[in-house]
């Protein structure tokens, strides 16, 4: 089945995509080739993660056009000052070999250069023509807000951790105030998924594994999951969460899965989360 696609602000955002955290090197290559062979539209990558040009080999080595796929990069904290900021993403543009990306994101906010210039040089980058679309990630209530203020072209995501283990309904909110798409990190909760038994209930209900359910949880809500994989068995089973549904109980079941320790990201730089 065909990847269904989200419409932000002219954006269309495939409704799941590719991480690629972590992936290097041959493993990151053919996980990237294996992954747009069986139907993957979208692919995440960053500058920190130290592999845009394996993620743009793998993009050629898959034989797919490269209009067929939605790729996203990001600018690393310790980048977004402005000088450092326009290097960072000439540097990914020529690591991945490619003219533009199809969305940018700000990866953290950064808590010493003001947001205006952050937010500035992403909107420039844009207008440059070196992004298609721009976007922000870990941003929190307060950032959106002043983002929101700030900006000359719209935010199309902000990509956030969510899985069933964390509550972010107070982010959640304000993407939606604010018109902005929601793309989930750790959507298997880096693995804490599987084996989780509620969620193995319910997948068993539906023939499918607990990953699968969680993923399906977030694209029911309209949120875009980016799990990474490097196995092409659950590459493929990551994809297969279009065609059925989660009942309306088990959607509330899972919506109470959260709990205090949930969170799995949380850098020294990280901000002042809303929960
Ligand atoms: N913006 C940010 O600050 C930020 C932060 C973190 C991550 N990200 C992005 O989000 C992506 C996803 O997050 P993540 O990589 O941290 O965590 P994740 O996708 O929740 O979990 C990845 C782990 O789950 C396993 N897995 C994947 N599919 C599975 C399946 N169907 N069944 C069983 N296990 C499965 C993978 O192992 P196998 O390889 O064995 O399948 C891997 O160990 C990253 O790769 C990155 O692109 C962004």
């Amino acid at each position: 089945m065909a990847v269904p696609v989200i419409e932000v602000h002219g954006a269309k955002i495939p409704a799941i995509g590719m991480g690629t955290m972590t992936l290097k090197e041959k493993i990151c290559v053919d996980a990237v080739s294996a992954a747009l062979r069986a139907g993957y539209t979208s692919l995440d990558t960053a500058e920190r993660y130290g592999n845009e040009e394996w993620v743009g080999e793998g993009l050629r080595a898959s034989g797919v056009s490269r209009d067929k796929v939605f790729v996203t990069t990001k600018v690393y904290v310790d980048k977004l000052a402005p000088a450092d900021f326009d290097q960072s993403v000439d540097e990914s543009l020529k690591k991945l070999q490619l003219p533009f990306v199809d969305l940018l994101l700000i990866h953290w906010p950064s808590a010493t250069v003001p947001m205006s210039d952050q937010i500035a040089s992403l909107c420039k980058a844009k207008r440059n023509g070196l992004t298609r679309h721009v976007g922000v990630a870990n941003f929190t209530v307060a950032m959106l807000d002043q983002a929101a203020k700030l900006t000359t072209e719209p935010l199309v995501t902000n990509q956030i951790e969510v899985h069933p283990f964390l509550d972010q309904s107070k982010v959640l909110a304000a993407c939606k105030k604010h018109g902005l798409s929601v793309t989930a990190y750790c959507p298997i909760s880096r693995g804490k998924v599987p084996g989780a038994e509620v969620l193995e209930r319910i997948g068993k209900a539906h023939g499918k594994s607990s990953s699968q359910v969680s993923l399906r949880y977030l694209t029911q809500q309209g949120i875009i999951p980016i799990p990474r994989s490097s196995n092409p068995d659950h590459l493929k089973a990551n994809l297969d969460v279009f065609d059925w549904k989660l009942t309306d109980a088990e959607m509330a079941e899972i919506g109470k899965l959260h709990r205090p320790d949930g969170r799995v990201v949380n850098p020294p730089h990280h901000p002042e989360w809303d929960v």
